[in-house]
């Protein structure tokens, strides 16, 4: 019984998101942005959440919230993948102990770059150590993953995966994550739209044209999966340019699924006529971030471009860390 602080990276999809959810390849990259959550055992039974970044916290008591700060609404639907991971990994210890859990996250919020799986992943590994349960990382990927699926419906796992794991990875629904051996740096610029969407929303919307035309969909979807076997080939041979190219094409049938927006295509073609080798969103979309490639001495023109077109945009660098105690 004690305290425990935890963290787990972000991520950006570098290709095959949405195509992921129907089985499709993905690959994904861990950031160098994290999301932070303390644990701290209390004398009553109560479950205490704070989210800086969501300006919320709440108690929760025996299936009732009472809301401290924040609106009740928001803090009902936004605290509860918190609480979930939370309650997840106190089934797995057999114990019914009060919980004062505190988030606190670089990840900018419903952008794409999977800040509710990173604070989920964070969440269930500092509840694991501040009451000395042992947690595999594995058992953290499933607390998040359970986590996510209140947050977003159908999830494929991508996101909790990778904040889990770290790294670079290929996730595909049937097979699972593979690390993923990438010799290039991959200097990305990120840049933040500043439009929060809902991945449920993004994902419906596909879902629904995939319905209707599903014999157009179908080559899109096999289209997108020959993006991620030729970008395979690429991140191992350290072909920038190719990458770069595959990128803007994954792009394209990204814009075709609908799930692309003004405010994306104003960053994207920014990136790209600052000289970035290719530019796409990153994540569900509608909103939220894209990522450009660049060389490294394009990058910071590419950085500014992005910036000046509006947007808070960082340069992202792949972290092999994923989940880790911080303190216990
Ligand atoms: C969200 O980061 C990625 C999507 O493919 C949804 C998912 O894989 O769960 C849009």
């Amino acid at each position: 019984m004690g305290v425990a602080v935890a963290s787990a990276p972000a991520k950006v999809i570098l290709f095959g998101e949405h195509f992921v959810v129907y089985g499709e390849p993905a690959i994904v990259l861990a950031i160098d942005k994290r999301a932070y959550a303390k644990v701290e055992t209390r004398q009553d039974k109560k479950l205490f959440i704070q989210s800086q970044n969501l300006g919320l916290s709440a108690f929760f008591e025996n299936g009732n919230i009472k809301v401290e700060k924040g609106d009740i609404k928001e803090a009902r639907i936004k605290l509860e993948p918190i609480k979930c991971a939370v309650e997840k990994v106190l089934e797995k210890a057999g114990e019914k102990v009060g919980l004062t859990v505190e988030v606190n996250s670089t990840v900018p919020v419903a952008a794409g770059l999977g800040s509710s799986a990173a604070v989920a992943a964070a969440v269930a590994a500092a509840v694991g150590a501040a009451l000395n349960i042992k947690m595999s990382k594995e058992d953290v990927f499933r607390v998040a993953f359970e986590a996510e699926k209140i947050m977003h419906g159908t999830p494929s796992g991508v996101d909790p995966a990778i904040s889990t794991f770290g790294g670079a990875m290929l996730y595909q629904l049937d097979t699972g994550f593979k690390p993923l051996e990438v010799k290039a740096e991959v200097p990305l610029v990120v840049g933040n739209t500043g439009v929060e969407r809902s991945t449920r929303v993004q994902v419906a919307k596909v879902r629904e044209l995939t319905e209707k035309y599903p014999q157009i969909v179908e080559p899109m979807m096999r289209a997108a999966r020959e993006i991620v076997l030729q970008a395979m080939e690429a991140l191992k041979k350290d072909d920038l340019e190719t990458i770069g190219e595959l990128m803007n094409i994954n792009h394209a049938l990204l814009y075709g699924l609908g799930v692309s927006d003004e405010s994306l295509e104003w960053l994207v073609n920014a990136a790209r006529k600052a000289g970035a080798l290719g530019a796409k969103l990153t994540g569900a979309g509608g909103g939220g971030c894209m990522i450009a490639l660049a060389t490294k001495d394009r990058l910071d023109k590419v950085l500014e471009a992005v910036q000046k077109a509006g947007a808070g945009a960082f340069v992202a660098k792949k972290t092999d860390e994923g989940v880790r105690i911080e303190s216990s």
